[in-house]
């Protein structure tokens, strides 16, 4: 029987990706504060894009608005990735759309389950959360970072929200390191996509998406309001049709999404 938790056997993922542009440069920690700052660090020191930091623990894991991300250690996937696109720096934070479709390919490539992607960046089974991605943009580059639960009850931690994880999902022990291969690699490509063509991945990701089509309250400041879900326009924004009949388009670091079932 595979045991959940136990140090990622990291050497057997550096090995299968040094041939890539993402994870040529492969970095290790048992432990660190946080993955996000560890490309930050290499951005800053002028390394090359497509460095990935991988974890065991983080003790500062840090998730989207100011929220912080938990992981009991040796159970997860935790890692980022340093990358300096070649487009316009407004495009920059869409890269979480590439990276958000590797992760769910590499997902089912892996155990078979086809988690949805839930604007703005999470990986959702049963409607409930598998993971999260986070983009941070500097003057260095982008880092982008996914938390992926995978080897551990959701019940062994105190969350606010509707969680999972793999091991929940499919009742078995997962390969942290065929699924960190995997996601790479499916990461390799869908960049390589994007860069060539954002238009082109933009649809990809639209059509993965798990809120369109559904009823949904958002919460954003002191306002809220209910409608349908229309569409993930091309500036990342949520659009979101009234009952008045009006398109409202919400940004993802405002609003607050609450599914009307
Ligand atoms: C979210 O809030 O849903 C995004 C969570 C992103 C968490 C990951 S874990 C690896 C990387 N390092 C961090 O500190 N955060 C990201």
């Amino acid at each position: 029987m595979k045991r959940a938790r136990r140090p990622l056997r990291w050497q057997e993922v550096a090995q299968a990706v040094r041939r890539q542009r993402i994870g040529r440069r492969f970095f290790y920690r048992a432990e660190v504060d946080s993955t996000m700052e560890v490309c930050q660090a290499l951005g800053r020191a002028g390394a090359a894009s497509g460095g990935v930091a991988v974890a065991d623990a983080q003790t500062a894991g840090r998730g989207r608005q100011g929220r912080s991300w938990l992981a009991p250690p040796q159970s997860s996937l935790l890692f980022s990735i340093l990358l300096r696109p070649s487009l316009p720096r407004s495009e920059w934070p869409h890269v979480l759309w590439p990276f958000a479709l590797a992760l769910h390919e590499g997902i089912e490539r892996v155990t078979g389950l086809r988690a949805a992607i839930k604007w703005p960046n999470d990986l959702v089974a049963r409607g409930k959360k598998l993971g999260g991605l986070l983009a941070e943009t500097s003057a260095d580059g982008v880092v982008v970072g996914a938390g992926l639960n995978v080897n551990f009850p959701a019940a062994d931690l105190a969350v606010d929200q509707p969680f999972t994880t793999l091991l929940d999902e499919l009742g078995e022990v997962v390969s942290r390191e065929e699924l960190l291969i995997a996601c790479l690699q499916s990461f390799e490509a869908w960049y390589a996509r994007w860069l060539a063509d954002a238009d082109e991945v933009w649809q990809a990701w639209r059509a993965e998406a798990y809120l369109i089509g559904r009823q949904v309250q958002i919460v954003d400041g002191d306002k809220r309001h209910s409608g349908l879900v229309v569409d993930q326009d091309r500036d990342g924004y949520l659009c979101v049709r009234t009952e008045s009949g009006k398109v409202l388009r919400h940004a993802a670091g405002d609003a607050q999404v609450r599914i009307d079932d």
